[in-house]
C-alpha cells in the first residue's frame, strides 16, 4: 500500500462515520425543511413572543390608556359610547385585553388559524367584552376592504415589521383612519450604528436568514424613520428597552429596543 492510500484509509476510518452523519443529517433537514420552518417559528411565536407580550404588559397598559378617551367619528358608534379599531398582526389577541369595552374589532393577521383563535378556540371567553366586526387573513397592507376613514384606531405591536411592505402599510393606515384618528404602535427598533448587535441585525435581516425562519421579521426597519415619512398630522413618541426574563435570550438580544408612541391622522 502506498502513503497516500494509507492516508486516505486513516482519513476514512477516522472520519468517515461522522462525516456520514453529517452528510444524513444534511439530507434530512434539507428534506424537512418547510416543516422544521414551520416548528421554528411556531416555537418562537408561542415561546418568545409569550414572553414578551407579558413582559410588555406595563408599556401596553400605559398606551391603550388612552382608548378610554376616544369618541369615535362614526354617528352610531358615537351614540352607543363606542370605538372601532383594527389591530394588525393581532395574533391570538394578546392586545384584546386593553381594548375599552363594546370596541369593534377589525384583526388582519397572515395567520390563516385567526378565526380559530379569536372566534372559536378556548381563550375566545376573553374576547367577550369586545365585537368583533372582521377578520383579515393577509398582509398588513391588504386593507382594501376597508373604506376610507372607516376607522377610529389602528394598532400595531410587534407586527410593522414583518409586512411586505412597511411603506405601503403605513399608507393604508393612514387611508383607513377617520381625521384625527389614531396608530398607537410598539415597534421594535435596531441598535444604534457601530454596535455589534446592530451589524448581526443587519446582516441577519439582509441575507434573508432571520425573516425566512420568523415570519418575516426584519430587524433592520427603523418604523420612526418610516411613520414621519407617512404623512401623519402629529406623532408623538418614546423608546424603551424590554427588560426582564425570556427562554428564547438570542431572540430579546437582537429585538429589546422599542419605540412606543401616536401617530395622528
Ligand atoms: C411577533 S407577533 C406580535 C403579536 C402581537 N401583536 C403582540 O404584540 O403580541 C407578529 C404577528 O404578526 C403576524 N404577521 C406576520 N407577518 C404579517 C403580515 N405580513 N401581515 C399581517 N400580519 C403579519 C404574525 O402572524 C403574528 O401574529
Amino acid at each position: 500500500m502506498s502513503s497516500s492510500d494509507l492516508w486516505i484509509r486513516d482519513v476514512i476510518t477516522s472520519y468517515g462515520l461522522p462525516a456520514i452523519i453529517l452528510i444524513l443529517i444534511a439530507i434530512s433537514i434539507s428534506q424537512n425543511w418547510p416543516w422544521l420552518r414551520k416548528c421554528i417559528y411556531k416555537c418562537y411565536l408561542t415561546g418568545f413572543e409569550a414572553e414578551c407580550a407579558e413582559l410588555m404588559a406595563p408599556y401596553k397598559k400605559c398606551l391603550f390608556e388612552s382608548l378610554q378617551h376616544v369618541v369615535s367619528s362614526d354617528r352610531v358608534l358615537r351614540a352607543m359610547g363606542c370605538i372601532r379599531l383594527l389591530e394588525i398582526g393581532v395574533k391570538t389577541g394578546e392586545n384584546i385585553q386593553f381594548y375599552p369595552d363594546s370596541t369593534h374589532l377589525i384583526a388582519v393577521d397572515r395567520n390563516v388559524k385567526l378565526a380559530e383563535y379569536l372566534i372559536k378556540g378556548n381563550r375566545s371567553w376573553e374576547f367577550s367584552h369586545i365585537i368583533i366586526e372582521r377578520l383579515i387573513t393577509g398582509d398588513g397592507s391588504s386593507l382594501k376592504e376597508i373604506p376610507t376613514g372607516y376607522v377610529d384606531i389602528v394598532v400595531s405591536t410587534r407586527s410593522l415589521c414583518s409586512v411586505k411592505s412597511t411603506r405601503s402599510t403605513l399608507q393604508e393606515i393612514r387611508r383607513v383612519l377617520a381625521p384625527g384618528g389614531q396608530y398607537l404602535f410598539i415597534e421594535h427598533t435596531p441598535e444604534n450604528e457601530g454596535t455589534f448587535i446592530r451589524w448581526l441585525q443587519k446582516m441577519l435581516s439582509r441575507t434573508r436568514l432571520w425573516p425566512s425562519l420568523f415570519g418575516g421579521c426584519n430587524l433592520d426597519v427603523d418604523p420612526i424613520a418610516d411613520i414621519k415619512n407617512a404623512g401623519f398630522y402629529q406623532i408623538t413618541w418614546d423608546t424603551f428597552t424590554l427588560d426582564g426574563f425570556v427562554s428564547q435570550y438570542f431572540h430579546f438580544i437582537l429585538s429589546k429596543q422599542h419605540v412606543l408612541g401616536i401617530a395622528i391622522r
